[in-house]
C-alpha cells in the first residue's frame, strides 16, 4: 500500500477536532510509553517530538517528565495550534519528520511510524538528531493491527512485527525497553466503525465508493459479528550506540 504523505496529511487534519475523544488507544500508548521512558530517565534538556498532532502525547510528556527546550514537528501546520494550547514555548517543524534536522536529547513519537514508508531512512535520521547518549522512545503497530479489516479488504499498512523493527533498530541503537500488547474494541456497528476511523484520521489509505461502504459493512457484520476491531500496539525504548 502506497503511503501519500499529502493525502495522510489531510486526513488527519480533518480528523483533529474529533481526535483527542476518540482516540482511544492512542492516549493509552502515549501513557505507557511515558510511564516506561521516565523509569529509564525523566529528565531531559531537549526534546523532538515526531508527529505530535493534537499532543496527545506531549500531554502526557509533561505531566511526568522535565524538559529544558521542546521541538514539535508534524505534517500538518496545524497541529501548532494545538500545541500552543498545551506548551508555553517550544519550535515547531512543519514536514515529513524524516527531513527533520533538529538535535535533541530525546526523540519521542506516538502511533505515527508506521506511516513511514522507510523505517531505516527514520532509524538513521534520528540517530543524526540524538546527542551522545539520547533516546529514542516510539509506539507504532504490528501486523496484527486491524486484521479485521485487513482480512475483508486485503488494505492494511505494512506494519513490522517487534523482532524486525528490533532488527531495524539495532543498527543504530540499544534496545532498552519493549512491549506489545492487544486492545479489542467493540463497536455497536461497522458504521460506528468506519466512523471511529474517520474520527481519528485512520483511514488515510484510501476513499471508498457507498457501494463498496455498504459490501464492507454487511461483511463485517457476517464475518465479525460482535463488530469487534483489533488495535495492536508496539512500544519501543532504545539509546543511541
Ligand atoms: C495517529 S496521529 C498521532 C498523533 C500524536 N502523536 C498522538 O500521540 O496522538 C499521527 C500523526 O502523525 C503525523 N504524521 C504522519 N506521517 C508523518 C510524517 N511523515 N512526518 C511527520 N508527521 C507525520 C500525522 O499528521 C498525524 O498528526
Amino acid at each position: 500500500m502506497q503511503i501519500n504523505p499529502k493525502t495522510v496529511k489531510n486526513r488527519f487534519e480533518k480528523s483533529f477536532e474529533t481526535y483527542n475523544e476518540n482516540a482511544i488507544i492512542q492516549r493509552i500508548t502515549a501513557q505507557k510509553l511515558v510511564e516506561n521512558l521516565c523509569k529509564i530517565k525523566s529528565d531531559y534538556n531537549s526534546v523532538l517530538e515526531l508527529g505530535c498532532g493534537t499532543g496527545i502525547l506531549t500531554e502526557e510528556f509533561i505531566k511526568k517528565a522535565s524538559y529544558k527546550k521542546y521541538f514539535a514537528n508534524d505534517l500538518s501546520g496545524k497541529s501548532k495550534v494545538y500545541l500552543e494550547k498545551i506548551l508555553p514555548e517550544f519550535t515547531f517543524l512543519e514536514g515529513n519528520a524524516v527531513k527533520v534536522r533538529q538535535k535533541a536529547d530525546l526523540i519521542i513519537s506516538n502511533a505515527v511510524f508506521q506511516w513511514f514508508k522507510n523505517l531505516e531512512k527514520i532509524s538513521d535520521a534520528c540517530k543524526i538528531n540524538l546527542n551522545k547518549d539520547g533516546i529514542l522512545a516510539f509506539s507504532t503497530f504490528s501486523p496484527e493491527n486491524f486484521k479485521e479489516v485487513k482480512n475483508l479488504t486485503g488494505i492494511s499498512l505494512e506494519y513490522k512485527s517487534v523482532e524486525a523493527l528490533e532488527e531495524i533498530f539495532s543498527k543504530n541503537f540499544e534496545i532498552l525497553y519493549r512491549e506489545e500488547f492487544l486492545h479489542t474494541m467493540k463497536f455497536n456497528s461497522p458504521l460506528e466503525l468506519l466512523a471511529h476511523f474517520k474520527y481519528t484520521g485512520v483511514n488515510s489509505l484510501k476513499r471508498q465508493t457507498f457501494g463498496e461502504v455498504k459490501n464492507f459493512c454487511e461483511e463485517y457484520k457476517k464475518r465479525y459479528p460482535d463488530i469487534s476491531l483489533t488495535y495492536a500496539p508496539i512500544i519501543l525504548i532504545c539509546k543511541k550506540k
